[in-house]
């Protein structure tokens, strides 16, 4: 079963089975890690899904597209690795990624 790697704010570290057709997102809800709230259900509206993702999992992963740009633009904890995890679709290719779960805005 492909996993991700999830850090959660407390620094710990989640394996969390993982699945193509699934988002980051849902894999986190999945996995039991209620602190990403992801208040809009992955509709690309609340912003409380945000993670960062891993230096060397960024060219993987992509660049936000423009609404989810926009949205991050909102976020006091934007860095260069930041995603809204609901629209990081997870393929294969992404098994063994790692997210940590930005601070809470
Ligand atoms: S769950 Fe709301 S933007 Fe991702």
């Amino acid at each position: 079963m492909p996993t991700i790697i999830v850090t959660t704010r407390d620094g710990a570290e989640h394996a969390l089975p993982a699945n193509a057709g699934m988002s980051v997102m849902e894999i986190i809800k999945d996995g039991g890690i209620d602190e990403l709230l992801a208040l809009c259900g992955g509709n690309c509206s609340c912003a409380t899904c945000h993670v960062h993702v891993a230096a060397d999992w960024l060219a993987a992963v992509g660049a936000p597209g423009a609404d989810e740009d926009d949205l991050l633009g909102s976020s006091d904890h934007r860095t260069a690795a930041s995603r809204l995890s609901c629209q990081i679709a997870f393929t294969p290719a992404l098994d063994g990624l790692r997210v940590a779960i930005a601070p809470e805005d």
